[in-house]
Parts: structure tokens; C-alpha cells; sequence
């Protein structure tokens, strides 16, 4: 099948660019471009499964940051006292010296689970986070 295709110019810090390239080899694509698309296809899939996330929901909220990074601590803290409503739980690990993961256990309506991931999401600093949600009650 023939696809029109369209290029396009990245910029990225060497070390990520380093990390992936590593990966793709490993993984066995013939070019980057290939992994490229398919890391694209995949925030897409994590994007639009997020998008359904609605109702009531329990789930938690992990994330990965560098608590050295001026003024990420206060604004992580404002957005779990903004969202107090439906976090129950939090468990906060230090990894090394600078990074810290810490993991949200909430409870409440689907959009608002979603909102904290997203706001997290934005917050300099932060190097990852991860959404995870099930309905209460369902049968798994
Ligand atoms: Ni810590």
C-alpha cells in the first residue's frame, strides 16, 4: 500500500536521542524512522486510552522527578492539595540522590484521575508518569 509520507525535523538532547537509537537496534527496526512511528503510534494509543477515561475510577498516579529542580517540590505539593478530593494515598521512595518516585492512589471521578496525570504531566522536572485506572467493581 502506498502512503503518502511527510518529513519532519526533531530536535532532542543527544543523551535521549542515544537511549532510543540503543533501543530500536535492540528491538531490531530497520531505521529509525520506523521506531520513530511507532513510538508516535503508541503515545497516540496512550493519549486517545486516556481520553476514555471517565466515571468513577480508583487508580493510582507514578512519577519520576528530580526533586532538585527549583520549584518543582511546591508545585507538585499545590497540585495534590488542589486535587486532596480524590487522592487518598501517596508513597514516596527516594531513588538516589536528586530523583524521587512517588505514587498517587485515588479514588473519584474519571476526568479528575485524568487531570492530575495530565497536570503532572507538565510539571519541569518531572521525567515520568503513568496512569493507571480500573473501574471499582469490575470483574477482571
Ligand atoms: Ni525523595
Amino acid at each position: 500500500m502506498e502512503q503518502d509520507l511527510s518529513r519532519i525535523g526533531i530536535s532532542l538532547p543527544e543523551h535521549l536521542l542515544e537511549k532510543f537509537d540503543r533501543i530500536i537496534e535492540k528491538r531490531g527496526y530497520a531505521s529509525r524512522s520506523e521506531g520513530i512511528r511507532d513510538a508516535i503510534r503508541s503515545y497516540i494509543r496512550y493519549y486517545e486510552w486516556m481520553s476514555e477515561v471517565e466515571g468513577e475510577r480508583v487508580g493510582t498516579v507514578s512519577m519520576v522527578y528530580d526533586h532538585t529542580h527549583r520549584g518543582l517540590v511546591d508545585t507538585l505539593t499545590d497540585v495534590q492539595h488542589e486535587f486532596s478530593g480524590i487522592i487518598r494515598s501517596s508513597i514516596h521512595f527516594h531513588i538516589d540522590h536528586d530523583t524521587c518516585m512517588e505514587v498517587l492512589l485515588l479514588r473519584g471521578e474519571g476526568k479528575d484521575v485524568k487531570a492530575v496525570a495530565e497536570r503532572i504531566m507538565t510539571i519541569k522536572g518531572v521525567k515520568h508518569v503513568k496512569l493507571t485506572t480500573i473501574r471499582p467493581g469490575e470483574e477482571i
